[in-house]
């Protein structure tokens, strides 16, 4: 099992810089407390895996938009692109932060896993580096950012509890921006390749949604078609949507939003799900 490195948080003397974004720059309030106590404890312990999990994965947003954007600068794209990038580095870094917030206030810790650097991205030049860049782009943003801003917009339907309400908002508000980045980009650099490097990205694309089915926990079966329970209810109030909920959301936006967008930039996928 990999090493888990702890995240701490406003430790240094740069820290009002980071509060400061954050906190939007003073536009936003700070999270509600949440009344732990009331909570059920198998709720609370479910709570603090699913929270765990966020955190990881926004985590993991930072160090991939912050490859994207060297990327991105890397092989000479539109300036407006690579700053559309760096706004995105900023706002994971804010959602890492709310995430341990909520993590932390449930008495857990915000960590990551320990794993290797993100690759050079010198190692390939030219075409072949933009081609990297497109698979990179079109798998993270397109895929992953766009199906988990429909995610996030449908936890805050269901959250009820003021602390993780207040949590899930922000994030989304930035959420639903970041998909369209990557449409916007991938659009960009799919006319500087050619048909067979595009053949080639497609296919990576489909890896990407198959990963991303797996990380919901999918493929969805009927033994995960069961009635809801309490903890499932209890997890709801706090934004935390059931397997078969995240599931649902993947098999229909992937069809409604992420392909036929995809198509609309130039890179036709020829996938069907479900
Ligand atoms: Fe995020
Ligand atoms: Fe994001």
């Amino acid at each position: 099992m990999s090493a888990k490195i702890d995240i701490r948080r406003d430790v240094t003397r740069v820290k009002a810089v980071h509060r400061r974004r954050v906190e939007r720059l003073g536009d936003s309030e700070p999270l509600p407390p949440c009344d732990v106590a009331s909570l059920d404890p198998v709720v609370r312990a479910r709570a603090l895996q699913g929270f765990s999990q966020l955190f990881e994965t926004e985590y993991e947003s930072v160090v991939i938009a912050g490859f994207m954007t060297s990327a991105l600068a890397r092989i000479g794209a539109p300036l407006d692109l690579v700053g559309a990038f760096g706004k995105i580095v900023e706002d994971e870094i804010r959602h890492a932060d709310l995430v341990a917030q909520v993590l932390e206030g449930l008495g857990g810790k915000a960590q990551i896993l320990a794993q290797p650097l993100p690759p050079a991205p010198e190692t390939i030049s030219g075409t072949r580096a933009i081609e990297e860049v497109l698979a990179g782009m079109a798998s993270f943003f397109c895929v992953g950012e766009e199906l988990s801003s429909h995610i996030f917009k449908a936890s805050l339907e269901v959250a009820r509890e003021p602390r993780m309400r207040a949590m899930t908002s922000e994030i989304f508000t930035d959420e639903a921006t970041h998909g369209a980045f990557g449409f916007e980009a991938a659009k960009e650099l799919v006319r500087l390749i050619d048909e067979k490097a595009k053949g080639r990205v497609a296919l990576r694309v489909v890896e990407a949604v198959k990963a991303f089915e797996q990380r919901l926990g999918g493929p969805l079966s009927l033994a995960d078609k069961k009635p809801l329970t309490d903890v499932d209810r209890g997890l709801a109030r706090l934004g935390l949507l059931p397997k078969e909920a995240l599931l649902g959301i993947f098999y229909e936006r992937i069809e409604s939003h992420v392909l036929p967008r995809l198509e609309d930039a130039g890179l036709p996928i020829g996938l069907r799900v479900q």
